[in-house]
């Protein structure tokens, strides 16, 4: 039976969407370098689902450990979460994150087309659209300026994989932007594990909760929303996971590119969240007010109409069921994987 490879699949998104294509039948092999993730995320995805995953310790940056993947196994379809994603890291390390989330790219493309694999669906993010002057942001809309390498090589990544789709009639590449994934699995035993201090809102927010950290910084109160801070389409990882597995079956049918928005449609400023967690949890989330953080926008949230019309996919979670499972998964494991 022919394979869906999840590159970077021992990672948050990767991880989650392996159950949800494990319980949907399919079969999967994950090649992760393990450089953001550990091996034991697979390990227990293995216990939740109860199926084996075969998978192979590869840095996709290296063709000959790419290729032998594809030697060895008859591959359908690929899943391209592998990718280094901070933000702020980007901006120290450009180099560093042009040549990992580029190389690994172009490499799986060469890779594909040798062995004749025709379906990709690629981890974007909604960083792309850059700063629109009007929220929700739909896929017809332009792309925009980024403000970091990391938004940079996701919007170099697209145009990389549209131009391959140009050029072979036969490929399918499903451009998947994410707004801002949070949450974990319902059973809490897999979740979000950022190296060190957390640079996004919800590990932040979870690690004061629990007291590894002592109060959130909220990144400016000045911003034109509804109580001044800063608005995201928070989306739970869950129903982003499905969303992968709602593009692969329409990859199986279709060809050429094809963009969707990830995300719920409804915006939340920092406040929100802050106010949502501390009700859900019967927690106490102390902050202060910040300056902005640079390269931060007012708002962000999606047109999620398209992913609804053409993949049947719709977010089903709601912010309770976020700060609930964000902070069963934070509690259970305070230090992440290495308990
Ligand atoms: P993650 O860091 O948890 O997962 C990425 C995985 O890729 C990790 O397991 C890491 O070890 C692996 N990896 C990195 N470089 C690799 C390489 N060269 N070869 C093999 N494996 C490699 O991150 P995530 O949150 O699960 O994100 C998955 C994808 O989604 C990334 O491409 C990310 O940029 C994108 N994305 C994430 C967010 C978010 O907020 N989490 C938002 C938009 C897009
Ligand atoms: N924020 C705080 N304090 C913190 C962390 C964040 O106030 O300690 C605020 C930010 O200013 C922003 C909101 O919380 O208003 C969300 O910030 P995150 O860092 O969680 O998420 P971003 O929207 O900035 O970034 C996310 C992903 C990026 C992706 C981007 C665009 O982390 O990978 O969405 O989609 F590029």
């Amino acid at each position: 039976m022919s394979k869906i490879l999840l590159t970077g699949g021992a990672g948050y998104i990767g991880s989650h969407t392996a159950i949800e294509m494990l319980n949907a039948g399919y079969e999967i092999i994950v090649a992760d370098n393990f450089s953001n993730s550990s091996k034991e995320s697979l390990r227990r995805v293995e216990k939740i689902t109860g199926k084996t995953i075969p998978f192979y310790q590869a840095d996709i940056t290296d063709k000959e450990q790419t290729e032998k993947i594809f030697e060895e196994n008859d591959i359908a379809a690929v899943i391209h979460f592998a990718g280094l994603k901070s933000v702020g890291e980007s901006v120290s390390c450009p180099v560093r994150y042009y040549k990992n989330n580029l190389l690994s790219s172009l490499n799986l493309l060469e890779v594909m087309e040798k062995h004749h694999v025709k379906k990709l669906v690629f981890s974007s993010s909604a960083t792309v659209y850059g700063n629109p002057d009007h929220v929700p942001f739909d896929e017809t809309m332009p792309v925009g300026v980024c403000t970091n390498p990391y938004g940079w090589t996701k919007q170099m990544s697209e145009q990389i994989f549209q131009d391959a789709c140009v050029a072979d009639k036969d490929l399918t590449v499903i451009l998947l932007r994410y707004f801002n994934p949070v949450g974990a699995h319902e059973s809490g035993t897999i979740g979000e594990a950022p190296n060190g201090t957390p640079n996004n809102l919800m590990p932040y927010i979870s690690q004061v909760a629990v007291g590894t950290l002592k109060q959130l910084s909220v990144y400016g109160s000045d911003y034109p929303t509804h109580d001044g801070t800063g608005v995201r389409d928070y989306i739970h990882v869950v129903d982003l996971a499905k969303g992968h597995l709602a593009a692969i079956r329409y990859a199986e049918t279709h060809t050429g590119t094809e963009i969707f928005n990830l995300g719920t449609g409804c915006g939340y400023s920092v406040l929100d969240m802050v106010k949502a967690f501390e009700k859900v949890n019967g927690v106490s989330v102390p902050y202060r007010i910040a300056d902005r953080r640079p390269g931060d926008i007012a708002s962000a949230y999606a047109d999620p109409a398209k992913a609804r019309d053409i993949l049947g996919w719709q977010a089903e979670k709601t912010l309770e069921d976020m700060c609930r499972d964000t902070w069963k998964w934070q509690r259970q494991n305070p230090n992440g994987y290495n308990a």
